[in-house]
């Protein structure tokens, strides 16, 4: 069995999150470390005895969807209020504070949801420090505090909210019916910020720099003279584990690189180009070239479920032929991040896609551990360790693309010949967005062959082609999506340049579709 390895340097300072079933406990916990302070995301089960020894320097509670005052929902000891660690609770975490300590919760005579203007009453109030007295803020409530706890001062309300907010300044206990990480809270950042450094006492030592130096000095230790394996996909997470681990452990590692075939055009040249000999780093680099055996596995198939499952499956059985190539290693590395941590908990939502990637992997390959360096990390932070560790721009830029590649992007059956048309099609759509400046607030964006041909004129002669869908997406969570408004000129030029380059194509249509109902890739 393997175990999990952490990397954390536990002398950081940190910020607790207590789950109660929020939306946005991640968003949080990304606040705050954008704030430079450390932050972990726990079930709200998490056990006193543990707080305790974790001794975080502040707790935040998050919403959640119950009421305070039905007889199954989620709740904590009011102990933790004596803790004598600062607590901030959000929403459901501010009435679960109320109702704990001997306030009122009740059903509000009206819902707030979205905007709302709040007043800040106490100007003294840390949490508020440099916060305007009318501030706009994000509500999403249908219950709310009637009447604050003995102890505590109202500190700001809305025409419907008789406590917006709450604290007791000497116990250290705040609350806010509002979200403070929610973007639609104008100065939330500034209140969580001061919450984090004002009330907590926070320095600021979650730095990106001391990351990579910690993390590469405790691999080292751990590894020792051990080999390590890494299946590379040249996707953010791996390639920077990656760089990690070949920073600790040099020629110890053996990175392979599985080229299905279904990548975008020139990547496969892309990864090779840094990861290979030619690269800055020292380390040994396999790269398999399977594109002929992806392409057999998936002829004449058309089901998406199928295609995603013969292209997972395929990717396992190449990398575990080039696994027992190299023999038994110690250390199978993993570029799982910390969303992928957070979310493993849940999982009763039905399956829309069975995703692949390469969580698969540990049953195949002989080896003692895993080592998943990343794992406490955010993409933003992954960014920011690949920009440390001096990873290119390209790579580290790059928007997420999915294990089974264009092969989902294709509809209907795959061929040499499709993945070559979306190949340059998505290149040259690419390339115009990119030049126009257009990609900045785009989640994602790409070009899918439909398998839909239809009739065209070229010259003098008719045409019967396929048409190219394109799709880009605003998303911040990838659960949810709105189709991007793209420049007109945008499109059109990208248009005019896939039909008059692009052999086998004579049409170009733009998806408008959100998500739900809509997926964000094809398949
Ligand atoms: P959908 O299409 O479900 O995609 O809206 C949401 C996000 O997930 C990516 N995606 C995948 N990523 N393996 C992955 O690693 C997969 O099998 C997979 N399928 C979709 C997709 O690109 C989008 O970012």
């Amino acid at each position: 069995m393997s175990t999990l390895v952490n990397h954390a340097d536990t002398s950081n300072e940190m910020i607790l999150v207590l789950d109660f079933g929020g939306q946005y406990n991640q968003l949080i916990a990304r606040r705050v470390r954008e704030d430079h302070v450390y932050c972990e995301v726990h079930p709200s089960t998490l056990p006193l005895d543990a707080i305790r020894t974790m001794k975080p320097k502040g707790i935040i509670l998050t919403g959640g969807p119950n009421s305070v005052y039905k007889a199954d929902s989620v709740t904590c000891s009011p102990e933790l209020f004596r803790l004598g660690i600062p607590v901030l609770g959000i929403c459901y975490g501010s009435q679960l504070m109320a109702h704990l300590l001997g306030g009122r919760v009740e059903t509000a005579p009206t819902s707030e949801y979205g905007k709302t203007e709040v007043t800040v009453d106490a100007k003294d109030s840390l949490l508020f420090q440099h916060v305007d007295e009318k501030t706009i803020c994000w509500m999403s409530h249908t219950d709310y505090i009637a009447a604050a706890p003995e102890g505590f001062h109202v500190t700001a309300h809305t025409p419907v909210c008789p406590v917006a907010a709450m604290e007791n300044a000497e116990k250290k206990l705040y609350a806010t019916q509002f979200h403070p990480e929610v973007m639609h809270t104008e100065q939330g950042k500034t209140m969580l910020r001061n919450f984090v450094y004002d009330v907590c006492g926070c320095q600021g030592d979650w730095k990106m720099g001391d990351f990579v130096e910690k993390t590469v000095a405790a691999l080292k230790k751990k590894i020792g003279s051990g080999r390590a394996l890494c299946a590379l996909s040249g996707g953010v997470d791996s390639s920077v584990a990656a760089v990690l681990l070949s920073k600790a452990i040099g020629k110890q590692l053996t990175c392979v690189f599985v080229d299905h075939g279904l990548l975008r055009k020139d990547e496969g040249d892309q990864v090779a180009a840094v990861f290979g000999p030619e690269g800055p780093y020292d380390l040994n680099f396999i790269r398999v070239n399977a594109q002929d055996r992806f392409y057999a596995k998936l002829k004449g198939v058309t089901d998406p479920e199928q295609k995603r499952k013969i292209i997972g499956e395929e990717f396992i059985r190449v990398f575990e032929d080039e696994a027992k190539k190299i023999g038994a290693v110690d250390y199978l590395v993993q570029g799982t991040i910390y969303p992928d941590v957070i979310e493993s908990g849940l999982g009763n939502s039905a399956t829309i896609k069975s995703h692949h990637n390469v969580g698969g992997l540990p049953d195949y390959v002989d080896f003692k551990e895993i080592v998943e360096p990343l794992r406490l990390l955010f993409k933003d932070e992954v960014r920011e360790v690949g920009r440390e560790l001096g990873l290119p721009d390209y790579l580290v830029n790059r928007q997420p693309f999915p294990g089974p590649g264009l092969g989902i992007r294709i509809i209907g059956d795959v061929t040499a010949e499709k993945v070559k048309i979306v190949q340059e099609a998505d290149a040259i759509y690419r390339e115009e967005v990119a030049k126009a400046g257009a990609d900045k607030e785009l989640g994602q964006y790409f070009a899918a062959l439909t398998n839909m041909r239809s009739v065209g004129v070229m010259g003098d002669g008719r045409t019967y082609d396929y048409a190219i869908a394109l799709r880009a997406v605003m998303t911040s969570d990838f659960m949810t999506a709105e189709s991007a408004q793209l420049p007109w000129e945008v499109l059109q030029r990208t248009t005019s340049r896939i039909v008059n380059e692009v052999k086998g194509v004579n049409r170009v249509l733009y998806d408008c579709t959100g998500k739900p109902p809509a997926t964000i890739e094809f398949e």
